[in-house]
């Protein structure tokens, strides 16, 4: 007898919706299978590698219709409410390609959005990565090339929002103008060579142009390539990746639905006016938030003034992050104590659980810096004095990343605690038995799971290891 369904199982949704449902559920394990050293680092690096390919597509697509001049004249287009109102022509081409050209907007707003994609995936890639420690070793070079990707992503980006020459583009240029006059004695000049004369001039976007398509794509093209280089021994075998269709396929939706950047909102560039509520992408949101911290501090050294509010708050934090980033890896043997003992009894016990803290420290640093660049939009949405929520960021910005370290570590290792107990004597079943002393116990039942890296210091070696000299269980390789 045939049971009714089972050979033709019925379907809810019609047959294109079945076929489209099994071939999601085949090509999405395929995607992940793709590296077996770690499945999710693979793919974010890959949608990364997307995002930038489909940025350089469309930027390309871009490139006739741009003007990157800061010539002005008065703006008579499609856009009726800035008419007659004088323009630069970058300003006025971004407005043609948004209104005249046709699917220029939906070119622009792809554009922008596979600059969002691309820093995200580079940000989750990096943070899977450290948290798994697979950073050293053979693995450094690749570590360090994606945290390189990630400044150069945002500067490639944040060139790009500098093109249209609106007011966030002047509003940005003018912050970085700061920041580099802060700098002692070279400031002033390099800011004169920047903008060819004293800012904001007539030739930044000019220049910004060329770093923008040529400079910054050749050098994170560059690095995705040696990102992405086959390797050496295994035959190149070359499948068609699902994630490509699945990346230009969000990118398309996004771009078509999802509003960014609409700079006839926020208007030409007007040295002395400011667009309120304009905000920069996401990724700026760290190195914005530091200005706002910092004291208004000013020395006056040999006559010269030195802006320290602006020269530590521009530069440190950013210097900070990425210098730390890169150089993680020398330091994730000294503070999860990884390394291999000298002696019978180390020092210090290999504790994993001091890097996984340490990354949340940093995340948590990150995520105070980046919220504190909303002060404003915080203290006028929950009626908070600015000042209050001020004062409450930097006492956060300063004692957050320790409290999440410390926390952190204690959640560590009270799962481990747990995991271990689980593994000595069973999960706890809920269920209560009366023994036959007239007292009660809980039943337990095996633990049925993977057995993981512990993140607890383990205990002292056993005698048997000790004489066959393997692998001690303090340096996380036993
Ligand atoms: C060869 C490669 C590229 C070319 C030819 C190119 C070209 C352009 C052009 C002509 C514009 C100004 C048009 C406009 O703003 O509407 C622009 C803007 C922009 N570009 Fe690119 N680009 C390239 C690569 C990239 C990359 C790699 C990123 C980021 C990872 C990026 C991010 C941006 C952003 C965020 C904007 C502002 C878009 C907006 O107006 O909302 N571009 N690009």
């Amino acid at each position: 007898m045939v049971v009714a369904g089972r050979r033709n199982p019925p379907r809810s949704g019609g047959p294109a919706v079945g076929r489209l449902a099994a071939g999601t559920r085949r090509l999405v394990p395929g995607a992940l299978r793709r590296d077996p050293r770690d499945c999710w680092a693979a793919v974010f690096g890959r949608i990364a590698g997307y995002s930038f390919a489909v940025a350089v597509v469309t930027g390309v697509l871009l490139l006739p219709f741009f003007r990157p001049s800061m010539a002005t004249a008065a703006y008579h287009g499609s856009y009726r409410k800035l008419d007659g109102v004088p323009v630069s022509q970058a300003y006025q081409s971004v407005l043609a390609i948004s209104f005249d050209v046709r699917g220029g907007l939906l070119i622009r707003q792809v554009h922008h959005w596979s600059a969002d994609l691309f820093v995200a995936a580079t940000c989750l890639r990096l943070l899977r990565v450290f948290f798994r420690g697979r950073f050293s070793g053979r693995a450094l070079p690749d570590w360090l090339i994606w945290v390189t990707l990630l400044p150069l992503g945002m500067v490639a980006a944040y060139t790009g929002t500098i093109l249209p020459d609106d007011g966030l583009s002047g509003g940005s240029l003018g912050v970085d103008t700061g920041v580099l006059l802060s700098v002692p004695v070279i400031g002033t000049h390099l800011v004169f060579w920047i903008f060819g004369g004293a800012p904001p001039g007539h030739q930044i976007i000019g220049r910004d142009y060329w770093v923008h398509i040529l400079v910054l794509p050749a050098l994170a093209g560059a690095l995705l390539l040696a990102a992405f280089r086959p390797p050496l021994r295994r035959p190149r075998r070359v499948r068609p990746d699902p994630l490509l269709p699945l990346t230009c396929a969000v990118l398309v939706l996004l771009g078509t639905i999802a509003q960014i950047n609409p700079v006839w909102l926020i208007g030409p560039y007007q040295p002395g006016s400011i667009t309120s509520g304009a905000v920069p992408d996401w990724y700026m949101g760290f190195l914005d938030g530091p200005l706002r911290l910092m004291p208004a501090w000013e020395l006056t050294l040999a006559g010269h003034p030195l802006s320290l509010g602006v020269l530590i708050a521009g530069l440190v934090p950013p210097g900070l992050f990425f210098t730390a980033l890169a150089l993680y890896p020398i330091a994730d043997r000294r503070i999860t104590g990884g390394r291999p003992p000298r002696g019978l009894l180390p020092p210090v016990p290999a504790d994993p659980a001091n890097r996984t803290a340490a990354g949340v420290a940093g995340i948590t640093w990150y995520g105070l810096l980046w919220a504190a660049a909303a002060n404003d939009e915080i203290a006028y949405h929950l009626h908070i004095p600015l000042y209050t929520v001020t004062w409450i960021f930097r006492v956060l910005v300063l004692a957050g990343p320790a409290l999440a370290f410390l926390l952190t570590r204690v959640i560590c290792h009270a799962l481990a605690d747990q995991r271990r107990d689980e593994e000595l004597h069973g999960r706890e079943t809920g269920r209560i038995v009366r023994n036959t002393q007239g007292g009660y116990d809980e039943i337990r039942e095996p633990a049925h799971r993977a057995a993981l890296p512990s993140a607890d210091p383990p205990g002292p070696a056993t005698a048997r290891q000790i004489l066959e000299g393997g692998p001690m269980p303090w340096t996380g390789r036993a």
